[in-house]
């Protein structure tokens, strides 16, 4: 798993922080498997986080205090991740015969492999397998801005926290998918967490994230359509898109400019799973599971199902997790589910084995 730090520790909150809101899960190991101990969620307003970029430091560190204090969590570690642009993930194949050599070779390797200057990244890699050519392994290279994981461990610190793991959202996503459903071997999943802003596509197998691609349209989107298309305010838009009712607005108004974002974001989706099939594996995708905020919007699930022809899913990434109905609402729980996947898997980084 990609991480700054990889020893056992003890109780990490999983912090993800997004353009919409920043979500928080604290997990316990439990005979059985995990129980949940945390679980917090804070809006943020518009502009405090761009596109994965914190801009208003404060507003984000404020956030983070208040989910803390709201909550009553004890733990100061946390592990967050970051997405967008500033991540490139590449599948590589090297020549390495111990790990100390194949250590030694990614810095190189990336810097012949990434348009980026590696001195401005911070590195991570995963061993995938032996590769198809004779005494190569496939490596999967990852690489943050430094800027971008400081954009983050800084927000964090200020808040009083300590980073101890920066993973990738498609990552954690993948992490939360695997303790959940525990995937039959074989099989092909594309995972899709569709938060506010970012769209971030896992294609996973066997473990492997296979391909991951990360595309800039969410929830804001449908959210900016409704504003333009029924002259709405953002608040109103948010209202209506989430099922409330708008004085001015008969509910059967939204559909069509709900409909034309849904489009844009399923060729987006085709666009990918396209390009997968050409470049990685020509095996269907068996099924696809639907994570964030905008999973939920209104005729999504079955349009992406007819269109694709493929069977989809919403992800609950506590379908393996205990909540105790005396310290959560289960329908709470259920409703913002989905949204927690990334956070979810995030909470898992505290039982990496050392
Ligand atoms: N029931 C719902 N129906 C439709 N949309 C919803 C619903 N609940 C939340 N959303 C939308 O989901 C988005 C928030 O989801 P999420 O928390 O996954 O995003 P985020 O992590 O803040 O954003 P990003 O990862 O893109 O930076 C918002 O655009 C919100 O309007
Ligand atoms: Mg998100």
């Amino acid at each position: 798993m990609w991480g700054l730090g990889r020893k056992q520790r003890k109780g990490l909150v999983g912090l993800d922080i997004g353009s919409s809101s920043i979500k928080a899960v604290e997990l316990k190991k439990t005979r059985n498997g995990y129980e949940l101990v945390n679980l917090g969620l804070d809006s943020l307003s518009p502009d405090t986080v761009v596109e994965g970029t914190i801009m208003d430091a404060l507003s984000v560190s404020s956030a983070i205090q208040k989910i803390f204090a709201d909550n009553q969590i004890q733990t100061d570690d946390v592990a967050t991740s970051v997405s967008g642009h500033s991540v490139i993930v590449k599948k590589i194949t090297m020549v390495a015969a111990t790990d100390a050599e194949l250590a030694q070779a990614i810095p190189y390797e990336a810097q012949q492999q990434l348009s980026a200057d590696v001195s401005d990244v911070n590195l991570s890699y995963q061993v995938l397998g032996p590769s198809a050519t004779p005494n190569g392994l496939d490596v999967m290279l990852v690489a943050a801005k430094r800027e971008k994981v400081l954009n983050y461990t800084q927000a964090l610190s200020q808040a009083g926290k300590n980073t101890a793991v920066v993973d990738v959202d498609a990552f954690a996503l993948q992490n939360a998918f695997e303790a959940s459903y525990e995937p039959p071997p074989d099989r092909t999943f594309a995972l899709l967490n569709i938060g506010a802003s970012i769209t971030n596509i896992n294609i996973v197998r066997s473990g492997i994230p296979l391909f991951t691609r990360d595309v800039s349209i969410g929830g804001k989107r449908y959210t900016e359509a409704l504003q333009k298309g029924l002259d709405l305010s953002f608040e109103d838009a948010e209202k209506l898109k989430m099922g409330g009712e708008v004085a001015s607005v008969r509910p059967e108004m939204k559909s069509v400019h709900l409909r034309a974002v849904s489009d844009i974001l399923l060729l987006e989706i085709q666009k990918t799973f396209d390009f997968f099939h050409q470049t990685t594996s020509p095996e269907p995708i068996d099924r696809i599971y639907l994570a964030g905020g905008t999973a939920r919007v209104e005729g999504l699930v079955d349009l992406l199902e007819n269109e694709l022809r493929i069977p989809v899913e919403i992800l609950d990434p506590f379908r393996h997790v205990a909540v105790a109905e005396e310290q959560f609402d289960p329908a709470y729980v259920n409703d913002v589910a989905p949204r927690m996947a990334v956070a979810m898997g995030l909470a898992l980084r505290s039982f990496d084995a050392a």
